[in-house]
C-alpha cells in the first residue's frame, strides 16, 4: 500500500503535499517524494525513509509551485531508495507520476518500451507509467492517459503532472483507492480522506475505470471513453479522529477508543426494546435464508482472526457448517463454494487485494456477499451484495485494534440476526444475549482500567525474552492467535498460539525455565482442561499469566500471575479477552523502544498479492 496525494490551487503545493504525506504516512513509510512544476518545469525531489527525511531534503528548495504530486512508498518492486521512490519521470523530464498497486505486466512493457528508445532508471513497476504516457501523449493528456491504462494488467491508483499542461492534473484509477478533494478554486488527490480533512470535506470518490482530470476550473470525469458524473461525497469526520488525540501512539489511541467504538457498532441496530438485531443493511428473503446450507468466512490476518471466532459462534447458534480461510489460500484451493453459501468477506480497510479477490471467487460461484468493512466506500464494500459497517472511525496505527473488535461486535450480531431470521433462536436466550451486547462497550472501559497498568507492569518482563506462547481452547484459540500476531507484529518477539491441547503434541519441547505463557481461560466447559494445560507448564517451570473473568481463583491459583476480565457472558468473551493481549502487546513493544504505529516491513493494508 502506498500513499498518494496532489494540489493544483493558489496556495504553494509543497506544505500541502507534505501534510498530505504525513497524514498518509502509515500507509507506506519506507521513502517518499514531491514532483511539482515551478518556473515551467518538473521539479523532483524523493528520498529513501521517513516523509521527515524527505521534508528536510525540500528545506527551503522549493519556493513558489503552486502545482504538485507526492507519495509515500511502500515496496514491492524494487527495495527502498531514492531512485526507486516516486514520482517516477519520463525519458524527457516532462511527465512526471505516483502510483499506488502494482503493474503485473510491467516487464513486458518494460520491453516494449525499451525496444522503443526509453530508458529506465529505477527497478519499480511503475516506471513504466510515465514512459507510456511519454509514448502516448500529443497533446492530450486524457488520451494519453486513457492509452497508457489500456496498456496495464493490474492495479493502479494513478496521477500524472505534465509541463506542457502546466495547470493540469490527470489521473486514473483501478482497485485501488483514490479521492478528489472538493476545494474552492482548489483541488487535492490523495489516497485516503485523513489527508484532505484539514483543506475540504466534499469528495468525489473515483470508481474502476475512471480517469479524472482536474484544472482550477473544475473535475471532468471520463469512464469508458464517455464524460461521467459522480456523486459528490459529504465527509463529517472530527479532524481530530485522524489524530493521535494526546496519546504516545496511535495505537494506545485507537485500543482507548474500543469502547466508544463498540457503542458506534452497536448503535441503531437494536431494536428498542432489546428483544432483537435489526440489521437494515440485509433484506435477505426468507427464501433465500431457507437455501442458505453453509457459511464461508475470508480474510486476512487480524480479519481473519475475528472470522475464527465467526465460526464458533455461527456453529454453536445456527447449527450450520462455517468454513474460515485466509484469503491468499482460499484462491488456492478451488473452494466449495456454490449459491447455497452466504460469505462473509471482513476487511478493515476493504482494499486488501487477496480478500477482493477471494470476493470475486465467492462471486463468480454463485454465493451471496455480506462484507464487514471499516472504510466506508472501500473496494469490498462497494462489491459486496451487503456490506455491514463497524463504524470504528479511522485506524491509523498499522496494528488493528479497534477495527478487530468492531469486527467482533458485528459477527455477533450478524449471528443473532441470522439466528432470529432462521428460526434458529431460542428468544429468552437471545434476550439475554442482545442485553449483554449493549453491556459490552461498558465492559470494554473496564477491561482497559483493569489492565493498563498490569500490562504495562508484565511488559517489563518481556524486554528480555526473545517469545512467548499463547494458548487457549475453543474461543480462546482464536484470541491467542490475535495475541500472538499483535505481540510479534510490534515488538518482533517472536510469539505462538497453540491450541491448548496441541502443546504437547511438540511445541512443549520449547518451554523452559520462565518462558513466558498467555493461557486465556473464559470458557467454563473447557476450565478443567486448561488448567491440567497450565500446570504441564508449571511443572516445566514457564511463567504463565492466566487471563479470566474476575474471581476465577480456580484458573488464578495456577497461574504465576493473572489479568482480569469484567464478567460477562462467556460466548461473548472473545470481545474482552482481547483487551489485556493488546495491552500486553503494546506496552512490550513500548519497553523494546519499537516503532509502534509503524511496525518494519508492514503497511496498514495490503493492496498485492
Ligand atoms: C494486523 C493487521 C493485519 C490486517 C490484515 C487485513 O494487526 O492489521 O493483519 O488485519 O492485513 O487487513 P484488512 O482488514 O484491511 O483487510
Amino acid at each position: 500500500m502506498c500513499g498518494i496525494i496532489g494540489y493544483i490551487g493558489p496556495r504553494l503545493a509543497v506544505p500541502i503535499l507534505l501534510e498530505g504525506l504525513k497524514a498518509q504516512e502509515y500507509r507506506g513509510y519506507d521513502s517518499a517524494g514531491v514532483a511539482v512544476l515551478e518556473n515551467d518545469e518538473i521539479r523532483l525531489i524523493r528520498s529513501q525513509g521517513k516523509i521527515a527525511m524527505l521534508e528536510e531534503r525540500i528545506g527551503g528548495e522549493i519556493g513558489s509551485a503552486t502545482i504538485g504530486i507526492g507519495h509515500t512508498r511502500w515496496a514491492t518492486h524494487g527495495r527502498p531508495s531514492d531512485i526507486n521512490s516516486h514520482p517516477h519521470l519520463d525519458c524527457k523530464n516532462e511527465i512526471a507520476m505516483v502510483h499506488n498497486g502494482i503493474i503485473e505486466n510491467f516487464v513486458e512493457l518494460r520491453e516494449w518500451l525499451t525496444e522503443r528508445g526509453h530508458v529506465f532508471a529505477s527497478q519499480t513497476d511503475t516506471e513504466v507509467l510515465p514512459h507510456l504516457m511519454e509514448h502516448y501523449y500529443h497533446g492530450d493528456l486524457v488520451e494519453a492517459m486513457t492509452q497508457t491504462v489500456e496498456r496495464l494488467h493490474g492495479s493502479y491508483a494513478t496521477v500524472a503532472l505534465c509541463k506542457h499542461e502546466p495547470r493540469k492534473l490527470v489521473a486514473a484509477r483501478r482497485d485501488n483507492p483514490l479521492i478528489i478533494g472538493l476545494g474552492e478554486g482548489e483541488y487535492f488527490f490523495a489516497s485516503d480522506m485523513a489527508a484532505l480533512i484539514q483543506y475540504t470535506r466534499d469528495v468525489l470518490i473515483l470508481q474502476n475505470g475512471d480517469i479524472a482530470l482536474i484544472t482550477e476550473e473544475g473535475v471532468t470525469l471520463y469512464n469508458d471513453g464517455k464524460q461521467i458524473e459522480r456523486e459528490v461525497h459529504h465527509i463529517d469526520w472530527d479532524r481530530t479522529a485522524a489524530q493521535k488525540g494526546g496519546y504516545e501512539h496511535f495505537m494506545l489511541k485507537e485500543i482507548n477508543e474500543q469502547p466508544w467504538a463498540l457503542g458506534q457498532t452497536l448503535k441503531g441496530r437494536i431494536s428498542g426494546d432489546a428483544s432483537a438485531v435489526d440489521l437494515k443493511e440485509l433484506d435477505f428473503s426468507p427464501e433465500y435464508l431457507k437455501s442458505i446450507q453453509k457459511i464461508a468466512i475470508v480474510a486476512c490476518g487480524t480479519a481473519y482472526h475475528a472470522g475464527l471466532v465467526g465460526k464458533n459462534i455461527m456453529e454453536k447458534m445456527l447449527r450450520l457448517p462455517v468454513e474460515v480461510d485466509v484469503a491468499s489460500e482460499f484462491q488456492t484451493r478451488d473452494p466449495l463454494v456454490d449459491r447455497h453459501t452466504l460469505s462473509i468477506i471482513i476487511s478493515q480497510s476493504g482494499e486488501t487485494l487477496d480478500t477482493l479477490i477471494a470476493l470475486r471467487e465467492c462471486r463468480k460461484r454463485g454465493s451471496k456477499i455480506v462484507a464487514i468493512c471499516n472504510v466506508v466506500d472501500s473496494t469490498i464494500a462497494r462489491e459486496a451484495d451487503y456490506v455491514l459497517y463497524t463504524w470504528a472511525g479511522p485506524e491509523i496505527a498499522v496494528a488493528s485494534t479497534k477495527a478487530y473488535i468492531t469486527q467482533l461486535m458485528v459477527i455477533y450480531m450478524l449471528t443473532f440476526y441470522l439466528a432470529q431470521h432462521m428460526g434458529k433462536a431460542d428468544h429468552a436466550e437471545l434476550r439475554s444475549l442482545i442485553s449483554q451486547l449493549y453491556r459490552v462497550p461498558e465492559a470494554a472501559q473496564l477491561a482497559i482500567d483493569m489492565n493498563d497498568a498490569r500490562a504495562q507492569e508484565l511488559s517489563q518482563r518481556m524486554k528480555d525474552q526473545s517469545s512467548a506462547f499463547f494458548i487457549g481452547r475453543g474461543m480462546d484459540h482464536c484470541v491467542a492467535l490475535e495475541g500472538a500476531l499483535k505481540l510479534k507484529e510490534i515488538s518482533y518477539i517472536h510469539a505462538e498460539a497453540y491450541a491448548a491441547g496441541e502443546l504437547k503434541h511438540g511445541t512443549i519441547a520449547l518451554i523452559e525455565k520462565d518462558v513466558v505463557v498467555l493461557a486465556l481461560t473464559t470458557q467454563s466447559a473447557l476450565q478443567a482442561k486448561m488448567i491440567s494445560n497450565i500446570q504441564e507448564l508449571q511443572s516445566r517451570d514457564a511463567f504463565v499469566i492466566g487471563v479470566t473473568m474476575e474471581g476465577n481463583e480456580a484458573v488464578s491459583k495456577v497461574c504465576d500471575t493473572t489479568l482480569f476480565l469484567p464478567q460477562i457472558d462467556e460466548r461473548l468473551a472473545p470481545i474482552l479477552s482481547v483487551i489485556p493481549m493488546q495491552l500486553f502487546a503494546y506496552y512490550c513493544a513500548v519497553v523494546k523502544d519499537c516503532n509502534v504505529d509503524q511496525p518494519r516491513n508492514l503497511a496498514k493494508s495490503v493492496t498485492v498479492l
